[in-house]
């Protein structure tokens, strides 16, 4: 059984209410990094973890924090990304729905160590229902001198907000979450200015994933030295995967990162095995915007090494023979799968997210479209693969923000891998009367 650091209260009566949460350990973070911290020794702390942002980057989060301009009389902010809109992903929800207390006492340690006053939590519109739980949480908060003015009796005050977005992914982007914040268009910004000099109101401003924060917890609590003995390398912690598709189990599963990829696809503690007894033909293992690849060498790197559920081993080989942990939205297709249909629903899915900005992620999403759906229903012509190939080329690296390249890459990689299923479904040259 693998360790468990964010949701191993999972399955506690009531511990979406703020007693049962703290008769189970809970805000002991805010109490230990307020009375007994000071904010550098927490992102100090954080730093040493190797925490790495779980939005789907992986960026170092105690550098990040780090980067954070702190410029006298100005207010900086922490935003917590909620967006969750990459398909596959639904373990942010997961979380908040079940332990909301866990990122309110993110938020707070995280708004603390950052010498943020007020922080803002931003969450898709179509967790509407989500946002009245958090919000539930956070008016427990305030009445138990947790959030407020003078927290715990000290002299650190913090008000925390929830902001429903309108149910666009493109708001998922940090700074065109930002944008959306401050109530406007949400389109991505050029950057640099980086968020950490220029972010919400033009102030400095740390965007992180709802993960993240609650991992902050555990780390004030074990210290961040501990808490990087678990994992392999520099992915250290534990990772919550969202696990769907064609498995025996799909849900939400807390792993310790490191975990060989065939047993979390194939034990009964995790994924269980592919469904109805078949074979696993492919597998987007990082949410949709990562490159899906087939099965072998999903378990296996070209050089024949087991895969890992670390972010080298994942993306171990590059996009020819890898692809990326992302934000852990691990989607697992059986052999009867129609990888060009499969194409088809995720270049309808970024064509209709697309924020329009930039000419080649808004011409070129719906170009692959259209191109993907004429070959899925077997219209295609036999130029149409070297097309769809042409187009995602022009748009990866041609755009403001990162959706150009998450559009481009599912398209690469299932041309790079399943060829011939394309091939197959092309209506053979006429015969001449
Ligand atoms: C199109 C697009 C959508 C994104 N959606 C999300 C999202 O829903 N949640 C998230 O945490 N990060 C998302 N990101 C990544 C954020 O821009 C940002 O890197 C992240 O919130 C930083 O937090 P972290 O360092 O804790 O991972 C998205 C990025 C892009 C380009």
């Amino acid at each position: 059984m693998g360790k468990k650091l964010l949701i191993h209260n999972e399955h506690v009566a009531n511990i979406h209410t703020l007693e049962v949460y703290k008769q189970h350990g809970g805000y002991a973070s805010v109490e230990k990094a307020i009375k007994t911290m000071t904010p550098e020794a927490i992102v100090e702390e954080v730093k040493k973890s190797g925490l790495r942002g779980r939005g789907g980057a992986g960026f170092p989060t105690g550098m990040k924090w780090s980067f954070l301009a702190k410029p006298e009389g100005v207010p900086r902010y922490l935003v917590c990304n909620a967006d969750e809109s990459e398909p596959g992903t639904f373990k942010d929800r997961y979380l908040m729905e079940k332990i909301p207390h866990a990122l309110v006492e993110g938020m707070i340690t995280s708004s603390f160590a950052l010498g943020v006053h007020t922080a803002y939590i931003y969450i898709r519109g179509e967790y509407f229902y989500v946002s009245r739980i958090l919000e539930k949480a956070i008016e427990e908060a305030y009445a138990a001198g947790l959030l407020g003015k003078n927290i715990l009796g000290s002299d650190y005050s913090l008000d925390l907000y929830v902001q429903v977005g309108g149910g666009a992914y493109i708001c998922g982007e940090e700074t065109a979450l930002l944008e959306s914040l401050e109530g406007k268009r949400g389109n991505p910004r050029i950057k640099p200015p980086f968020p950490a000099i220029a972010g919400l109101y033009g102030c400095p401003t740390v965007v992180n994933n709802v993960e993240t924060i609650a991992a902050v917890v555990p780390i004030v609590m074990m210290g961040g030295d501990e808490y990087a003995k678990i994992g392999i390398g520099r992915s250290t912690g534990t990772k919550l995967i969202s696990a769907s598709g064609h498995i025996n189990k799909p849900g939400v599963y807390e792993i310790e990162l490191g975990l060989p990829v065939e047993e979390f696809v194939y034990s009964e503690e995790y994924c269980g095995g592919i469904w109805k007894g078949k074979k696993m033909k492919a597998c987007i293992p990082g949410g949709s915007s990562v490159p899906i690849i087939p099965a072998e060498l999903l378990l296996k790197t070209a050089a024949g090494e087991p895969r890992l559920m670390t972010y080298e081993s994942l993306s171990d080989g590059g996009f020819a023979t890898g692809s990326m942990l992302g934000s852990g939205g691990f989607m697992v297709y059986d052999e009867d799968t129609s990888i060009p249909m499969n194409l088809y629903t995720l270049n309808r899915f970024y064509h209709h997210e697309s924020c329009g900005q930039c000419s080649p992620c808004r011409e070129g999403t719906g170009w692959m479209e259209k191109v993907a759906h004429r070959l899925a229903e077997g219209h295609g012509k036999p130029s149409d693969i070297d097309l769809l190939w042409d187009i995602q080329k022009r748009i990866e690296g041609n755009t403001i923000c990162p959706l150009g390249d998450a559009a481009a890459w599912p398209v690469a990689s299932a041309i790079r891998h399943f060829r011939q299923e394309f091939e197959a479904l092309i209506p053979k040259k006429e015969v001449a009367h």
